[in-house]
């Protein structure tokens, strides 16, 4: 049967990935962010960690999905997904290889379960999927598994709750373990930490808050799954709801989980304070 073994949660901050692309990532300023990654990088390197699959939990920045029209939870149930054009171009990254039977499983299981998602069949993925691949897996010529993404509404008011998102990857677990082909599982959860784009607040950073919120995804999983939206608003800025995502991935883990294998937070890292957990199952 299909398992899922870990849970890796990461900021996604699109200025990381055109540090990677434009050859800047030794610059004193990237290095330690780099750095921090290291050894989540030598841990999937070794051929037990290594994922068939990852379920890879981000939101689209409205360049799939413009303003017109957003769900609040999409699964990419494609054979293949490219990288999206942002603006300056698609990044230079191998395209996204899909898994469309598991996707359809998954999508059958946690729809018949009563989370409504939306099937996307064509997408392009942008930063808040490729920054994260790129962390884990560094600059290869073909990306070493394939990916479903779940794309997440964080972008139009209003986002769905922690608590529905934490539920849902209890729902994903569950269609994931009665899948027969044995396979090892990933998911992801990434976006966050605290940032603020605009406005008068813009550059907010919150370190004790950000670290209080690790503490509880790791330790009290239910209790982080109660924040709501105007505590993540307030305590970790406008854009800092993204981190609604990161609880999709803890439901589908361990409540206390076996190991944690990577703890990292970095400050700075263009406008968003960088968190990176690794969380592994009971073997
Ligand atoms: C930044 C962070 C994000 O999560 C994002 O989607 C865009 C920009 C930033 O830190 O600049
Ligand atoms: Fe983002």
């Amino acid at each position: 049967m299909a398992k899922i073994t870990a849970g890796i949660f990461t900021s996604h901050v699109p200025a990381i990935g055109a540090a990677l692309d434009l050859g800047k990532s030794t610059d004193s300023y990237w290095q330690p962010v780099f750095a921090g990654y290291e050894p989540t990088k030598a841990w999937l390197r070794e051929r037990e960690h290594r994922p068939d699959v990852v379920f890879l939990v981000y939101n689209d920045h409205a360049t799939a999905f413009s303003l017109d029209f957003i769900p609040t939870f999409a699964i990419g149930c494609a054979d293949q997904f490219k990288p999206a054009d942002e603006g300056w171009g698609a990044r230079p990254v191998p395209v996204v290889q899909g898994h469309p039977l598991l996707a359809t499983h998954i999508a059958q299981s946690v729809i018949q379960d009563d989370f409504d998602l939306t099937v996307v069949n064509k997408m392009d993925v942008d930063h808040g999927l490729t920054v994260p691949m790129s962390l884990m897996f560094g600059q290869p010529e073909a990306w070493p598994c394939r990916v479903i993404p779940l794309a997440v509404n964080v972008v139009l008011y209003p986002p769905p709750s922690g608590r529905r998102c934490y539920q849902l990857g209890r729902a994903i677990r569950k269609a994931v373990e009665s899948y027969e082909e044995d396979l090892n599982v990933h998911i992801w959860g990434t976006g966050g930490m605290s940032h603020q784009l605009h406005g008068p607040r813009a550059g907010l950073i919150n370190k004790e808050w950000d670290n209080a919120f690790l503490d509880k995804l790791i330790n009290d999983p239910e209790g982080a799954s109660k924040v709501d939206h105007l505590e993540y608003m307030r305590e970790a800025g406008a854009e800092g709801i993204e981190l609604v995502m990161w609880l999709v991935a803890r439901g589908a883990l361990d409540p206390a989980p076996a190991h944690v294998t990577r703890r990292f937070y970095h400050v700075p890292a263009s406008n968003t304070a960088v968190g990176h957990l690794v969380l592994e199952n009971a073997r």
